[in-house]
């Protein structure tokens, strides 16, 4: 394998957990894309949505993307929110293989409650669970184009690991 393998999905589908570990079981650096952005911008993603809108994030994400792709051999794990750009999710492809994790918006609810703030979740007062069903509706087709899908509902850590790690092999040289 000499690409990038690279994370995606919505928030909550344990992008950040799961790639750290896969990184460590293949022996390859780890970059969290939301965590680049924070330690270059010595902000929280939350602050610089509330300082600096949305938009400005998303320059910061695109260029961090521009940049993690001229690169091999990492795993790359995205913000949930990264591949509804159209270039972001060119270049990602290009770089290596997209891996997308899914989970039921009823999980992705308790898990988002249990951790950290997210911004484009709490946008005015709507039902979490509606605005989550609301944003993979929108989301679906992007996430559709991943060259891999695991579902992460139901299973450990241990065998979305294994699954990935399996669908991975075919690959290597
Ligand atoms: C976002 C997801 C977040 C972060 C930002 C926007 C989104 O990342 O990039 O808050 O639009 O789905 P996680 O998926 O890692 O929480």
């Amino acid at each position: 394998m000499k690409n990038n393998v690279i994370l995606t999905g919505f928030m909550g589908t344990g992008k950040t957990s799961l790639g750290k570990v896969l990184a460590t079981k293949l022996g390859r650096p780890f970059v969290d894309i939301d965590k680049k952005i924070e330690s270059e911008q010595k902000l929280s993603i939350p602050k610089i949505f509330e300082q600096f809108g949305e938009e400005h994030f998303r320059q910061l994400e695109k260029s961090a993307v521009r940049e993690l792709c001229e690169k091999r051999g990492l795993v790359i794990a995205t913000g949930g929110g990264t591949v509804k750009d159209a270039e972001n999710l060119q270049l990602l492809k290009s770089s290596g293989l997209v891996i997308c994790l899914t989970c039921s918006p009823e999980e992705i609810l308790l898990r988002t409650a249990r951790r950290g703030e997210r911004p484009v979740l709490d946008d005015g007062g709507n039902e979490r669970l509606e605005t989550i069903k609301r944003l993979l509706a929108e989301r679906e087709e992007f996430y559709a184009r991943a060259d891999y899908h695991v579902d992460t509902t139901e299973w450990s850590p241990l065998q979305i690991i294994d699954d990935i790690c399996r669908y991975l092999r075919q690959f290597r040289s």
